[in-house]
C-alpha cells in the first residue's frame, strides 16, 4: 500500500528568528512510518522539523509551515491508498512575517495570527480523497465526544484520540494512551511506547484499509 503520514510540529515564522510552534517531538508520526515500511509499505513521511531520526526505507519530504504542509500533502495525496493525519499543525499563523528582526520598543507587543489551512479537513473535499482517512485528536476534556465531532466533519475512517492533559502520555512523552473512535465504535488501548503502540496502530489501520478495498 501506498501510505502518508503527516508528523511533528509546523513552525509559523513571526521574523527571521523567531517562530511559533508547539511541543510535539514527531515521536508517534515516526514510529508510525517506521512501522509501515518495517511490513513493506510504500512510505511518504512529510515532516516538520523534529529531531527524529529518520527510519529506513521511507520517502522524507521535509517542511516548516503549515502551509508548506498542506501543499506537499495536495501534491502527493492522489496516490495514496492510506493518509495518516499526525502532525501537530499550527492552527494560526502570523499575517506577516516581518522581514527584519522585531526590536522591542514598548511593554507590549500585539501578534496578529490568521487561520492555517486545514489539512485533514482538506482532504475528502478539496483533494478528492478516496482512500483509508485517520486524523488524531489532542484533547483535555470530552475526549471521545470531540474525536467522535472531529471524526464526522473531516470524514474520517478513525480518529486516533488522546487526552494531553494526562501527565506521561501523548506530546513530548515517549509513552501514548489512546481511544480509537470509529464511526460504529471506540477502543480503548492501554499506554504503551510509541513505538509498540505504532505498531498496533499500523494493524488496526491496515485492517480498515482493507475493509475499504473489499467494499
Ligand atoms: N490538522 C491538519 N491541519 C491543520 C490542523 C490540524 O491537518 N491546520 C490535523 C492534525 O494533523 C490532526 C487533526 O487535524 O490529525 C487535529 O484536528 P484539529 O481539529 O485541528 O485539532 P485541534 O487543533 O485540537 O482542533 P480544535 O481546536 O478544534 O480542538
Amino acid at each position: 500500500m501506498n501510505v502518508l503520514v503527516t508528523a511533528g510540529p509546523t513552525r509559523e515564522p513571526i521574523d527571521p528568528v523567531r517562530y511559533l510552534s508547539n511541543r510535539s517531538s514527531g515521536k508517534m508520526g515516526y514510529a508510525l512510518a517506521h512501522a509501515f515500511a518495517h511490513e513493506g509499505h510504500r512510505v511518504l513521511l512529510i515532516s516538520g522539523p523534529t529531531s527524529q531520526p529518520l527510519p529506513d526505507h521511507v520517502d522524507y519530504l521535509p517542511v516548516t509551515t503549515a502551509a508548506e504542509m498542506h501543499q506537499a500533502v495536495s501534491r502527493h495525496i492522489g496516490r495514496m491508498d492510506i493518509a495518516i493525519f499526525a502532525a501537530a499543525v499550527a492552527d494560526y499563523t502570523p499575517v506577516h512575517a516581518e522581514p527584519q528582526k522585531i526590536k522591542k520598543t514598548g511593554d507590549r507587543l500585539t501578534l496578529e495570527l490568521v487561520r492555517t489551512p486545514d489539512i485533514l479537513g482538506s482532504a475528502r473535499g478539496a483533494f478528492g480523497f478516496t482512500g483509508t482517512l485517520v486524523g488524531f485528536a489532542a484533547e483535555t476534556e470530552a475526549l471521545e465526544e470531540n474525536a467522535r465531532k472531529k471524526l464526522a466533519s473531516k470524514g474520517c475512517d478513525l480518529v486516533i484520540a488522546n487526552d494531553v492533559s494526562k501527565p506521561g502520555i501523548g506530546f513530548d512523552s515517549d509513552r501514548n494512551e489512546v481511544l480509537l473512535v470509529y464511526p460504529d465504535q471506540s477502543v480503548a488501548l492501554p499506554a504503551e511506547d510509541k513505538v509498540h503502540l505504532a505498531n498496533h496502530l499500523a494493524e488496526a489501520i491496515l485492517e480498515l484499509a482493507a475493509g475499504k478495498a473489499d467494499r
